[in-house]
């Protein structure tokens, strides 16, 4: 069992592991990241996480030099040598090292900088208590939240901001009052037997959770919207969780210090959220592994 990082293909322990001062990423945050998980030893959701990784790079104006195929042989070999039952992967390609201090584009010329982290999956935590903070999500006008981008230190400080007032995590309204989402997660209440949860345009993180969650509870025959929500509409809801691939669904026992009911709704949250979890698990094994193992198999050469 280790923590291994692999730097531009190169794998190393995580504590040898360096990244000059120049870099971007170090300097600007100038970088994207993807976080993916293992589930009975199989990646999980792999397309998915490459897909977006992809995306953000096209949102923050960053060529990606490797083929898909090599990125996943690298992050196959680095879980390999790291041995771990089940693996936490962290995916973070920077901008590369430019002209310091230049902030300017054209004083980084590539190429981008690959450091993939494989450690054991930590344990997903029992209880989430959410305070409504007062720092905003970014707007989507300045750095979109749909960007996975290596910039997160206002989710560092809504955090800890939640932290100060006794939650373990916050859920970040918008410029329009609007809830979005939680610091790295996102957030659904039921409400009357609906599902409901904040659409794109509330600036929030595409999550593949919330996809996959969304896609799953409609074709149980459940009704789901993405509409604005507010404040009260938190505080009054049957029940709310959390989505993300760590924590899968999450239900949420304290909104702003207040109990949620632990009623119907919520055991329907954890009954359904179990259900998730192994349909998860059963695709990991048999449609993301056999298609991923294909892909890598493609990469020629050394990686
Ligand atoms: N976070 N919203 C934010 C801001 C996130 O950082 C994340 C993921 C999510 C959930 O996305 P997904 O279902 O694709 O994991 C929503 C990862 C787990 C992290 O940064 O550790």
């Amino acid at each position: 069992m280790a923590n291994l990082c692999n730097i531009d293909g190169r794998i190393v322990p995580e504590h040898e592991a360096t990244v000059p001062v120049l870099d971007r990423g170090f300097l600007f945050g100038d970088s994207i990241y993807e976080v993916i998980r293992t589930r009975n030893g199989s990646l999980f959701a792999w397309q998915e996480h490459l897909d977006r990784l992809r995306a953000s790079a096209m949102g923050i104006g960053m060529e990606l030099s490797l083929d898909d195929a090599t990125i996943l042989r690298r992050v196959l070999d680095t879980m390999h040598a790291a041995g771990n039952a089940e693996h936490y992967v962290r995916i973070v390609v920077t901008r590369g090292t430019g002209t310091a201090p230049s902030i300017d584009l054209r004083a980084a010329p590539g190429p981008e900088r690959w450091i993939l982290f494989a450690r054991p999956l930590p344990p997903a935590p029992s209880d989430v208590r959410l305070q409504i903070i007062e720092r905003l999500r970014n707007d989507r006008r300045a750095l979109d939240p749909a960007v996975k981008s290596g910039n997160y230190l206002n989710n560092v400080l809504g955090l800890a901001e939640a932290k100060q007032a006794g939650a373990t995590d916050c859920l970040f309204l918008n410029t329009s009052d609007h809830v979005t989402e939680a610091s790295t997660s996102n957030v659904f209440f039921v409400k009357n037997g609906t599902w409901l949860t904040p659409p794109a345009h509330a600036g929030i993180l595409l999550g593949v959770t919330r996809a996959l969650l969304i896609d799953f509870l409609r074709a149980r025959g459940e009704r789901v919207e993405e509409r604005d929500l507010t404040r009260n509409d938190a505080l009054t809801a049957d029940a709310v969780f959390t989505s993300s691939t760590l924590r899968d669904v999450a239900l949420v026992t304290h909104v702003d210090g207040i109990a949620m009911p632990q009623g119907e709704a919520a055991q329907r949250v954890l009954a359904i959220g179990a259900e998730f979890s192994q349909q998860c698990d059963r695709r990991a094994k048999d449609v993301d592994m056999p298609s991923a193992i294909q892909l890598a198999q493609r990469a020629k050469g050394p990686a």
